[in-house]
């Protein structure tokens, strides 16, 4: 049996109660949701959030990520910042495929204050489903992670 591909989860305080949903979402497709908070409503700041899923990927514990804020937008700004993260808003399921398609995205994240829980789990289930296509998209990939100081 091969083994479940094991998914951070995290967010700030906009996002809890969609990041659990997604989690549990995800469990019921076979992967281990990996969910690192935080729990409590309290205002948190999405940087550390953001940064402690990407760790977790970009150190291979996990095998992909995904994360979530108001908007997305700055949570994904943060993992971005950590080598070897190549993470997407989507705030729809064509971009949610492509990322992982063309540009090998290793984490997706999504605004809670955008996008519904529905169509939430849509995006989740296109990200997960879809597979890098290697070749052309390939040499560009590795491009973009050439210009990473
Ligand atoms: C928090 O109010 C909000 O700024 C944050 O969740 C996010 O939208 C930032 O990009």
């Amino acid at each position: 049996m091969t083994k479940a591909k094991r998914i951070v989860l995290s967010s700030d305080h906009a996002a809890i109660e969609l990041r659990q949903t997604i989690a549990k979402h995800i469990e019921t497709l076979g992967f281990e949701a990996v969910d690192i908070g935080p729990t409590t409503p309290e205002s948190t700041h999405y940087p550390k959030h953001g940064e402690a899923a990407a760790r977790k990927v970009a150190s291979g514990d996990c095998d992909l990520g995904i994360i979530l804020c108001g908007t997305g937008q700055g949570i994904m700004m943060s993992a971005n910042k950590v080598k070897g993260i190549r993470c997407g808003v989507c705030s729809e399921t064509f971009s949610a495929k492509m990322i992982r398609a063309h540009n090998n995205a290793n984490m997706l994240s999504i605004g809670a204050r955008v996008t519904g829980p529905d169509l939430a789990i849509e995006i989740v289930d296109a990200f997960l489903k879809s597979d890098f296509e290697g070749g052309r998209h390939g040499t560009r990939v590795d491009l973009m992670e050439a210009i990473a100081n």
